[in-house]
Formats: C-alpha cells, structure tokens, sequence
C-alpha cells in the first residue's frame, strides 16, 4: 500500500510563513502614522496663510512626524534586508512577482515621500523644528531647488497613494474572494 506524502497547507501560524513581530510592529505603526500624515499634508496646504499662526504650527507638526517617518522607514529598509526570509505567498509566480514589485515601489516611495518633503523645507531657508527642537540650518535659501523638491513631494505623495490603494485592494481580494487568510501574516 502506498502512502500519501503529507501536503502542506500554510495557515500561516508558522514561523518561516509569516513576518516576524518587529516587521509586524513597524507595519502596522507607520501605516497608521501614514494615513494621518498624508490627511494632515493635505489638510494643511487648504489653511489661509495668515498672521494667525495656525499654519506654521500644523507645518511644523507635519514635518515633524514626516521626519519621523522618514527614519521608521530607514529602520525599516535596514530590518527587511536583515530578517529571515519570510516564505513567498503559493501563488502562481506571476502574482507573486507583482506583489514583490508593489512592495519595492512601496518601500521607494515610503522613502522618497519623506525625503523630499524633507530638502524641499531645507532649502525653503525656514528653520525645521523637530517637535519644537530647532534643527541646524543645512543650506541657504535655494528658491528654484524648493520648487522641484516640492513638486517630487506632491507626485511622490499621490503615487504612494495609489501604491497604497492597490495593496488594500489586494488585501480585500485575499481576504474576501481568495479567503486564504493572507493577513495572519501580518499579526
Ligand atoms: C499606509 C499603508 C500601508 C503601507 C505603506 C503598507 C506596506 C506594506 C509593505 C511594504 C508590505 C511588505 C512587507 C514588509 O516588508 O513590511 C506589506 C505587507 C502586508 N500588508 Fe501592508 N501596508 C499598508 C497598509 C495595510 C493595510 C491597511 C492592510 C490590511 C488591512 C495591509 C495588509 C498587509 C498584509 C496582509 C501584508 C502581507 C502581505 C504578504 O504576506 O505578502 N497593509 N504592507
Ligand atoms: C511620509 C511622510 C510624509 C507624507 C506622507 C507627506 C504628505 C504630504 C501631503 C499629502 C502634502 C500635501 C500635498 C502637497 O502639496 O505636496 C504635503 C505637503 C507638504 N509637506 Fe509633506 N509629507 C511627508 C513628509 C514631509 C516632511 C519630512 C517634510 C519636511 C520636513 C514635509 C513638508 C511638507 C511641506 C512644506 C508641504 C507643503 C507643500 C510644499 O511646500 O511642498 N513633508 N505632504
């Protein structure tokens, strides 16, 4: 009598098929630190630009947690080269190629966002203040850099965007018409 060899059906509770609790922690926190982030970019520009202040201080919020973001996503870079190597998806390679490219591009503009959000309030020739800590100023006032910085700022922005629209599209079609519990790989 020939005996079946065992299939292994993830149900992704194994260690080696899902992310480890640092990945996990850093997921989540920069996603709800993003969503608030991107609201309060968008938010901001739309207030009068009066002597009221309210701009600058909502500005400087805004910068304050992008600049925070900027290095979670640096801390994040360092971790995802580091950690074990979390077993793909079984899907057919193409599905599995498309998911790693949207998480490349996703990691791309997580940092890009930042960073030119970052030069862009450099060479504005405005002091940054980091939670109300002045930081040193890295370069004079630099009108034409400014401009380019904050037009690469607002495209990045709306490509992370749509980046981050794809991969809840892709989480709701796991979850709901796939139903193979994609997201215990991420908790
Ligand atoms: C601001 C929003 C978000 C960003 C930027 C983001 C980014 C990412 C990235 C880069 C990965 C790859 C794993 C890693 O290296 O960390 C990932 C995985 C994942 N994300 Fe998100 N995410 C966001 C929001 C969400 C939301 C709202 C959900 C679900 C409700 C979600 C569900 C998942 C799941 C299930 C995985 C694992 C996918 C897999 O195993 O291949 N994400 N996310
Ligand atoms: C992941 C982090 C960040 C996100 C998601 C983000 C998002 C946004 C959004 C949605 C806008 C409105 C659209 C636009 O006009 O570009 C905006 C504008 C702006 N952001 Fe950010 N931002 C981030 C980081 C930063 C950082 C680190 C700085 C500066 C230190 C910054 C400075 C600005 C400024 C000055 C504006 C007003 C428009 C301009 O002058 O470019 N942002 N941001």
């Amino acid at each position: 009598m020939t005996t079946l060899a065992p299939i292994h059906i993830p149900d992704y509770r194994d260690r080696h098929d899902r992310y480890d609790r640092f990945s996990v922690l850093l997921h989540w926190l920069m996603a709800a630190l993003l969503i608030a982030e991107l609201s309060l970019g968008l938010w901001m520009t739309g207030l009068p630009k009066d002597s009221s202040g309210t701009r600058a201080y909502w500005f400087n919020i805004h910068k304050s947690i992008g600049m925070t973001l900027g290095l979670l996503i640096l801390v994040r870079l360092l971790w995802a080269f580091a950690r074990a190597h979390v077993a793909a998806v079984p899907m057919v390679p193409l599905m599995q190629k498309m998911a790693q490219a949207s998480h490349a591009l996703l990691y791309l503009f997580m940092l890009l966002v930042p960073l030119s959000g970052f030069l862009g309030s450099v060479f504005s020739g405005y002091p940054i203040r980091y939670f109300g800590w002045k930081l040193p100023q890295l370069a004079a006032r630099w009108d034409d850099a400014k401009s380019l910085m904050s037009l690469v700022h607002e495209f990045s922005v709306y490509a992370l965007m749509l980046l981050i629209a794809v991969h809840m599209l892709a989480f709701v079609h796991h979850q709901f018409i796939l139903k193979d519990g994609l997201i215990r790989r991420m908790y």
